[in-house]
């Protein structure tokens, strides 16, 4: 009996670290986000350069269909102002309009488009669908211990491509470090300098990619600060709840210890 258990436990064992084995998880590196800790608030100028980005070269084949354009003057994201958001949506974005059968410009009322054109991901909530996977197995033990995710993620990714390229079934796939599995067949983007920053930061490579990586977190989650503010709230509260519980209970049971004492 024991020696059956043991046998099944092994089995187990052994294919279940074999199927870890097949998921090759990619090599994230922990970029420093202003947003990150307890009190970390996203960088507005590192939103807007992310936003050029995006605009400039993700939008080509990435649409952002989830996340209304009105939200750039958000005063907690981007907050560009309300005219200069006006501009830019009449600028970049088409949409079609039922009501005139045609399409228009976009108004700060739309969302970013759905963009379907090469089978690239929609990006709206791709911070967050990448968050909890990095580290070792997939567990998600660098979001927990380092607040690694989403943003570090996109980050890695952008700059990960070591160069190598390869045919498989007609599809031309390219070395990632950080993409699981290795392969990816998004081309790289960034060679560095791929846009030139309005507020003058050197376009490097990984500069491209955070910012980039930035706004994406905050397009996924706009209200992470609301967030935070409303946690250290209910933190402090419960803090001075369980000291007055605290004191009220030894108040209440006084008398009847001292009189277990006599
Ligand atoms: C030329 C088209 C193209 C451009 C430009 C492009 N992408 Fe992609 N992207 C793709 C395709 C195609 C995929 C799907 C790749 C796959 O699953 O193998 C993809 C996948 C992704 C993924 C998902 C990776 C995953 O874990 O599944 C992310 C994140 C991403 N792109 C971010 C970006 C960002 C940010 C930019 C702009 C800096 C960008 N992409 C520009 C085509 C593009």
């Amino acid at each position: 009996m024991l020696k059956k258990l043991a046998l099944v436990a092994s089995i187990a064992i052994a294919s279940a670290s074999g199927a870890f084995a097949a998921g090759k998880t990619g090599e994230v590196t922990n970029f420093d986000f202003s947003f990150e800790g307890a009190f970390g608030t996203y960088d507005q100028a590192q939103l807007q350069r992310g936003l050029q980005v995006y605009t400039q070269i993700c939008s080509a084949c990435h649409g952002l269909q989830y996340v209304p354009i009105r939200t750039l003057s958000a005063s907690d994201g981007p907050g560009m102002p309300e005219d200069q958001v006006r501009a830019y949506a009449e600028q970049n974005y088409e949409v079609y309009d039922e009501a005139i059968e045609d399409f228009r410009p976009a108004t700060p009322v739309d969302h970013f488009p759905a963009n379907n054109a090469v089978g690239a991901p929609d990006l709206s909530l791709m911070a967050k669908a990448r968050a909890g996977f990095s580290g070792p197995y997939g567990l998600g033990i660098n979001q927990f211990f380092k607040g690694m995710g989403g943003p570090e993620y996109i980050a890695s990714l952008l700059a990960g491509y070591t160069g190598e390229e390869k045919e498989e079934a007609g599809t031309i796939l390219y070395e990632n470090k950080a993409f699981p599995g290795g392969w990816i067949s998004m081309a790289p983007v960034f060679y560095g300098d791929d846009v030139e920053y309005a507020d003058g930061t050197e376009a490097t490579v990984e500069q491209q990619a955070q910012d980039v990586a930035a706004f994406l977190m905050w397009a996924a989650e706009p209200k992470m600060m609301a967030r935070k503010q409303a946690g250290f709230v209910g933190v402090v509260f419960l803090t001075i709840l369980s000291v007055l519980l605290y004191l009220t209970n030894k108040r209440i049971w006084a008398p009847v210890k001292a009189r277990v004492k006599e």
